[in-house]
């Protein structure tokens, strides 16, 4: 009887089930790559502790909680990313509910490891830095096309060869937008030998290549120096010599290399090195590769990305088709100005008109204020079904100029008065490029104060979104709509 009663108190703890361990979900996705997710659990009396990884990256458990065969969890990256997952112990395998912070909800199952598939256990230790000389390529911004901001994960060959297709009919680029980049989720594995292929949504990459260039175009591509992209596919860790080779014989003439899961491998002391070590390799084949850092402006970048071989670097996290997150993109564009120049330049990322989330009048400051940054000029949109309103911001040839002024020099933010922002850019011969800014709620009636700015009445000015001219101090003040911009080129005085 007394047995009894023990075993009865004891039930709870005797049949308790014990999350402590590895689990892996691995979802097979119709292009062939495996979606993994991986739980690394330590349970203590009813608390979790541990990590849940992704391809990309690590989210540390900050609370979690087990009740029965039920638990829930909350896991963040170190950047703030948060997951929540909720769940049960059914039979030996864990039935998972994530939930992202867009409020999406995935189911998952997960079994038990012995293994954690993500654990690297002999990082390679990146090569020792030195200053690499300029690789002579993108004298001025790159110009062209990216597949991530519009089509993400459903890139694939049929769509890069309409892209091809209409960056031609379309006049962009003929207007200089040369380059045509697939983004990511064009991997595949890895065959015996390490060398990797294209996934089924890219049957023939060579020839993928062939067609770009047979319209003229440049070929771009993406990867990273992390064992996965951002997106989970296969990166180019440990294998940096060989990918290049493979890229250099495919065609490839731009190379965007985001950091992604190398954060899982290295600090970010380590990024001069690591990026150094992909520069390396695509030198050594020989063919002109433009190359992109893609590390979200970390370490101060600017600092370093010519020394480590790169073109561009991006400086901040994504944009994304908000005027808002463009916005706050432009507000960390002026302090880093000066680090951009010919062969090397700042990179905000790339650009979203076109794709519907912004007002035309947003867009125009969009391409303005690339414009004035000498920022890449990378259009994100479905360039084969482009509006009135895109074309003629996308395809302004004054505004494309002043991006690709051949002095090269970033402008920034000279002036500020409520919210109306002035932006300067120092242009080849003495010109100079001005965008006036409303970041008001309403439309404004704004009177430029010429004369303030050391640009003397009479000065030729040119507006580069009317196409005429006026003289400096003869013009009445121009009413800019909410979130709308100005922009005027001014002749020197010669
Ligand atoms: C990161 C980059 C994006 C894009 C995605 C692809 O988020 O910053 O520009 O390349 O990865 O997964």
């Amino acid at each position: 009887m007394k047995h009894l009663l023990l075993i009865l108190l004891l039930a709870p703890f005797l049949f308790a089930v014990d999350f402590s361990g590895i689990w892996v979900s691995s979802i097979k996705q119709p292009d062939g790559h495996t979606d993994r997710e991986v739980f690394v659990l330590k349970q203590t009396g009813n608390q979790l502790t541990g990590k849940v990884e992704r391809a990309w990256g690590t989210l540390n458990i900050q609370e979690g909680s087990v009740d029965g065969s039920h638990f829930v969890i909350g896991a963040k990256t170190d950047d703030g990313y948060a997951v929540g997952y909720d769940g049960t112990l059914a039979g030996d395998k864990l039935r998972v509910t994530m939930h992202e912070p867009n409020a999406k909800t995935f189911e998952l199952v997960a079994a038990r490891s012995t293994t954690d598939p993500f654990l690297v256990e002999h990082v390679i230790a990146p090569p020792s830095v030195r200053d690499l000389p300029p690789n002579r390529l993108a004298k001025t911004p790159p110009m062209g096309w990216n597949s991530w901001n519009l089509f993400a994960g459903k890139i694939d060959d049929k769509t890069v060869r309409e892209m091809a297709d209409a960056l031609v009919s379309s006049g962009m680029r003929d207007a200089g937008y040369i380059y045509l980049n697939i983004d990511d989720t064009w991997e595949g594995d890895r065959d015996a030998n390490g060398v990797i292929h294209s996934n089924n949504k890219f049957p023939d990459m060579k020839a993928l290549a062939d067609y770009v260039h047979s319209k003229g175009l440049k070929f771009g591509i993406y990867s990273s120096p992390g064992p996965y992209t951002c997106a989970g596919y296969e990166g180019s860790y440990a294998h940096e010599e060989q990918d290049a080779r493979t890229y250099a014989d495919w065609g490839v003439d731009y190379l965007k290399y985001d950091w992604c899961s190398a954060r899982r491998l290295y600090p970010d002391s380590a990024m001069r090195a690591v990026y150094q070590k992909m520069a390396d390799a695509l030198r050594a084949t020989n063919r002109s590769i433009v190359y992109s850092l893609c590390q979200y402006g970390r370490d101060n970048v600017w600092t370093w990305g010519d020394k480590a071989g790169g073109n561009l670097w991006r400086t901040t996290g994504d944009i994304n088709d908000t005027y808002r997150r463009m916005m706050e993109i432009v507000d960390t564009q002026s302090a880093i100005a000066k680090y951009a120049g010919p062969g090397h330049w700042n990179d905000p990322d790339m650009l979203e008109i076109g794709n519907g989330g912004m007002t035309p009048d947003e867009y125009r400051t969009h391409m303005s204020l690339w414009a004035i940054f000498a920022a890449p000029l990378l259009a994100g949109n479905d360039v084969s079904g482009m509006t009135e309103d895109t074309k003629s911001i996308l395809l302004n040839k004054e505004v494309i100029a002043v991006d690709q002024d051949p002095t090269g020099m970033q402008g920034h933010r000279a002036d500020k008065t409520g919210d109306v922002e002035y932006y300067a850019r120092p242009l080849d011969n003495g010109d100079m490029a001005l965008v006036v800014v409303n970041r008001a709620e309403a439309s404004m009636s704004i009177k430029i104060p010429w004369t303030e700015m050391h640009i003397p009445p009479g000065t030729k000015v040119r507006d580069l979104w009317k196409h005429e001219g006026f003289a400096a101090g003869d013009s009445q003040p121009f009413t800019v709509p909410a979130h709308g911009s100005l922009m005027f080129r001014m002749k020197a005085p010669h």
